[in-house]
């Protein structure tokens, strides 16, 4: 297989990605952002302030090296039990983000997606997201799923209440439903299965993250807080990904 090499940013060191075995999704579990501030004398919404940098970096830096799906975990259902505070710091955010970073998407041809409980979400997220959504839809480089109200557990009670009713108005019968029947009623129905999942802040969990679409996936984890991570760190765990071997089940010799 012939090796090419992508350069994102004059500094990044892309050289050693295989863009022919790039992974086509990857999911992102943000986590460090009230560390890092504590680690620093700040408040958590700092901390929150300068993840979005982070997140400004890696989609930047996967729309550049070809990834076609990057999903970030930005906000579970479990995190609406944090203090009202925080929560009402991170939906705030999330609309400045939104508003600020829309130029970044079009500039970037990269269209953005939204999975989740997103009914949950104050009036005013929610109409900023459909409006970015609307407006980024034709845009065709790199999709880039935020994860919102998101629980994989939730997700997955609302794809069982569907395909239930479905079975009962005589829509879907029972005997066919299937993994693709499951697939096309999840949020993440338009997705290809994660093939690699990043943490950081040094977790080692997946936090009800996609629980169903990361059967296969490559987990990476990294002790690196989220507001400290920067297009390098996401090259690194794209390169490890490729120095790995995904055997599906089968053996090693069945793969080569
Ligand atoms: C991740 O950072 C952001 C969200 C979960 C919204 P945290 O806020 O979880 O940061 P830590 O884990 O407390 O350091
Ligand atoms: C997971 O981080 C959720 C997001 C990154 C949005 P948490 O900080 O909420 O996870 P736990 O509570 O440490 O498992
Ligand atoms: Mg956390």
């Amino acid at each position: 297989m012939v090796e090419t090499h992508v350069f994102a940013q004059d500094n990044l060191d892309t050289s050693k990605i295989n863009t022919n075995k790039l992974p086509k999704h990857i999911a992102i579990i943000m986590d460090g952002n009230g560390r890092w501030a504590k680690q620093k004398g700040l408040l958590r919404a700092i901390g929150h302030e300068n993840g979005t940098k982070s997140v400004r970096q890696t989609v930047e830096a996967s729309a550049k090296i070809g990834i076609e799906n990057l999903t970030l975990y930005a906000f579970s259902t479990e995190n609406w039990n944090r203090p009202k505070l925080e929560v009402d710091t991170l939906m705030k955010l999330l609309v400045s983000a939104l508003k600020k970073e829309i130029k970044t998407l079009q500039d970037n041809n990269i269209k953005l997606n939204a999975i989740g409980k997103l009914s949950n979400l104050p009036k005013k997220v929610f109409t900023e997201l459909n409006e970015v959504i609307e407006r980024t839809k034709d845009n065709s480089r790199m999709t880039l799923t935020l994860a919102l109200s998101y629980g994989s557990r939730e997700e997955l009670l609302n794809t069982i209440k569907e395909i239930s009713d479905k079975v009962k108005n005589n829509i879907i019968s029972s005997e066919n439903i299937d993994e693709s029947i499951i697939n096309e009623h999840l949020y993440t129905q338009n997705l290809p299965d994660v093939d690699l999942l990043i943490r950081t802040s040094g977790e080692q969990r997946i936090s009800n993250f996609l629980l169903w679409q990361i059967a296969y996936a490559e987990l990476y984890f990294t002790k690196v807080l989220w507001p400290d991570f920067t297009q390098q760190h996401l090259c690194d765990a794209i390169i490890e990904y490729q120095n790995r071997e995904r055997r599906f089940g089968k053996t090693s010799e069945q793969i080569s």
